[in-house]
C-alpha cells in the first residue's frame, strides 16, 4: 500500500493555490509552517486526503488569519482563543491552523498543560509515528519532509507505533488505544508490539473517554474493510469488554454431554465481514454486528435438542435501545432499522418449506417493507458453516425464498401496503370514538389482505370491514 514518492510526486498534493497562500503569508509572518498528520500519512498510502492540519512554529491563529485575508472574500476565518487555534474555510477546502506546542497531561484530566513549542515537540505529542509527518511550505524548503520517528519506515512496514513510550501517549489520551486499533482494521496495519502492550495496560483509562468519542472510532471499526480485525484486537486488548460487554458476552464455547455450541463471537465477526463485501452500510454492518448478541441470556440446555437460543432475535432486539443509548448512537429510524433487522432476521429461513403458504411471505414482505433486500442480505451473510455442500444447500434455499418474495411482491404488492381503509373511515362509518373497536377492526382487515382471504382493494375491504363490525354488534352509523 505504501507508495515510495519522489519530491516531484510529493509536490503535487501540495500545489494548490491554499498551500502556496500559506507558505506566503508564513514567509511573510517568518514563522515555519508545516502540512502536519493526517493528510500527509494519507499522501504516502495514496488514499484521498481530506483535511488539511496545519502547525506554526508561532501563532497558528496569526498564520490563520493571515490566510485568510490573502483567500479573500470567499473565505471563513473562525478563532478559537482558548485553544489557540484558527480554521479557515474557503468552499469545499478546510484548514486547521494550530501553533506548535507542548502538552503534558494530568492523571485523570483530559486537559493537557500547553505551552508554546518547537515542531518535534508537536510531533512528539502526537498519537502514531504515521501520523507525526510534516511537510515544509516555507519557500525554501517547500515539501521538505520533516520525520523524526520514522514514520515512513513504519509505513512500509505497515506498523502502528506510538512516537514516545507508548505508556505516556497512551495516558495523555486514552482514546488513542482505541484509534490504534482503528487505523490497524482500516489500513491493514498491524500494531507493534511494545505499542499493544500498553493498550493492555492503560486499557481502564477509556472510562475517560466521552461516549462519543468512542462510538466515532468504533463505526471507523466497523466501516473498514474486514471489521473483525479491528473487533479482534478489541478483545484480544481487553477493550471490548470494558466498552461493549454485551458482544464480549458472546465470545466462549460451553461444552455438556460432549455437546458445544459455536462461538457466537467468532461466528458473528464471520457474518459482519462477509456482509461487508456487499455494503459499506454502516447501519446494516450494525445489524449483523448485533444479530445474535440475544444469544447468551436465552441460552438453555435440552436434553433432546441439546443448546438452543429460543427467541434470540426477539430479546436481541429488545436489547439494542440500551445499548445504543449508553453509547450514545443515535435513537431514532437508524436504530429502529437495526431493531427490525435484528428481530426479522430468523424469519425467511422459515420460508424455506416446500409447503409454506403465501401468507407466510406476505406477512414477511409487510414487516420488512423496504428493508426485505437488506434482511435477505444479513440472512445470505448468516450462513457461515464450513461444509460447502450445506453452504451451497442454505443459499440455493435463499434464492428460492427471493423468488417467492419478488413473485407475491409483483402480485399483491404488499411491501409498502397501507391498509385501504383507515381508523378515519371505520370511526365515520360506526359513529365512533377513537377506541379499541376500531382497532380491532383495522387490524382484522389488515389479517385478512395479508392471509389472502380478500385482495389489496378498497372495495372488498370496506365489505369486510361492515361483515366483521355486524360479528361485533356494531351498525353503520
Ligand atoms: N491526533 C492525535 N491524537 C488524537 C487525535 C489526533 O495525536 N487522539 C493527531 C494525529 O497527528 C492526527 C491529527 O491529530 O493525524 C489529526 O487528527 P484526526 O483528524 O482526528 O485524524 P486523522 O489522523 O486525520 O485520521 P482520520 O481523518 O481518519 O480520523
Amino acid at each position: 500500500m505504501y507508495i515510495d514518492l519522489d519530491k516531484e510526486e510529493i509536490l503535487k498534493h501540495i500545489s494548490s493555490r491554499a498551500f502556496h497562500l500559506v507558505s506566503e503569508a508564513a514567509d511573510e509572518l517568518k514563522v515555519e509552517a508545516y502540512v502536519i498528520g493526517g493528510y500527509v500519512r494519507d499522501i504516502y498510502l495514496g488514499r484521498p486526503s481530506k483535511d488539511i492540519d496545519i502547525v506554526a512554529v508561532g501563532s497558528g491563529i496569526e498564520l490563520a488569519t493571515a490566510v485568510a485575508k490573502k483567500l479573500g472574500k470567499a473565505s471563513r476565518l473562525s478563532v478559537f482563543k482558548n485553544f489557540g487555534t484558527a480554521q479557515v474555510k474557503s468552499g469545499d477546502l478546510e484548514i486547521e491552523f494550530v501553533g506548535a506546542r507542548k502538552e503534558s497531561y494530568q492523571r485523570d484530566s483530559r486537559k493537557p498543560i500547553v505551552e508554546d513549542g518547537t515542531l518535534e515537540d508537536d510531533q512528539n505529542r502526537r498519537d502514531f509515528t504515521i501520523n507525526a509527518l510534516a511537510l515544509c511550505l516555507n519557500k525554501g524548503r517547500y515539501g521538505e519532509l520533516a520525520d523524526p520517528f520514522n514514520g515512513l519506515q513504519d509505513m512500509e512496514n505497515l506498523t502502528i507505533c506510538t512516537p514516545l513510550d507508548p505508556d505516556i501517549t497512551f495516558s495523555d489520551d486514552p482514546l488513542r488505544m482505541m484509534r490504534a486499533i482503528r487505523f490497524a482494521s482500516q489500513l491493514g496495519f498491524f500494531i507493534n508490539p511494545d505499542t499493544f502492550d500498553a493498550i493492555l495496560r492503560n486499557k481502564e483509562r477509556i472510562h475517560i473517554i466521552s461516549k462519543e468519542r468512542i462510538a466515532d472510532e468504533l463505526n471507523k471499526i466497523i466501516l473498514s474493510p474486514k471489521p473483525s480485525v479491528g473487533f479482534q484486537l478489541l478483545d484480544s486488548s481487553g477493550l471490548l469488554s470494558i466498552i461493549f460487554p454485551e458482544l464480549s458476552a458472546l465470545k466462549g464455547v460451553e461444552t455438556k454431554d460432549g455437546i458445544g455450541h459455536k462461538d457466537n463471537l467468532a461466528h458473528t465477526l464471520m457474518v459482519l465481514d462477509r456482509l461487508s463485501r456487499h455494503t459499506c452500510d454502516l447501519w446494516l454492518r450494525w445489524a449483523a454486528l448485533l444479530h445474535d448478541i440475544g444469544k447468551p441470556a436465552t441460552k438453555r440446555w435440552d436434553n433432546r435438542l441439546g443448546w438452543t437460543f429460543h427467541n434470540h432475535n426477539f430479546v436481541g432486539d429488545k436489547m439494542i435501545s440500551g445499548i445504543f443509548r449508553r453509547m450514545k448512537l443515535p435513537m431514532n429510524e437508524k436504530m429502529k432499522y437495526v431493531r427490525k433487522l435484528v428481530n426479522l432476521h430468523m424469519r425467511p429461513i422459515n420460508l424455506v418449506d416446500e409447503d409454506v403458504t403465501d401468507s407466510a411471505v406476505r406477512r414477511l414482505l409487510f414487516d420488512a417493507g423496504d428493508d426485505i433486500d437488506d434482511l435477505m442480505m444479513l440472512c445470505e451473510a448468516d450462513i457461515t458453516s464450513k461444509n460447502p455442500e450445506k453452504v451451497r444447500r442454505y443459499l440455493n434455499n435463499f434464492r428460492l425464498v427471493r423468488e417467492k418474495l419478488a413473485d407475491i411482491e409483483e402480485k399483491d404488492r404488499v411491501r409498502n401496503f397501507q391498509p385501504p381503509v383507515s381508523g378515519e373511515e371505520i370511526m365515520e362509518t360506526f359513529g365512533l370514538p377513537p377506541s379499541q373497536p376500531v382497532g380491532v377492526i383495522k387490524e382484522a382487515i389488515k389479517n385478512a389482505i395479508l392471509d389472502g382471504v380478500i385482495p389489496n382493494e378498497y372495495e372488498e375491504a370496506r365489505r369486510f370491514m361492515l361483515e366483521k363490525a355486524k360479528t361485533m354488534g356494531l351498525k353503520p352509523f
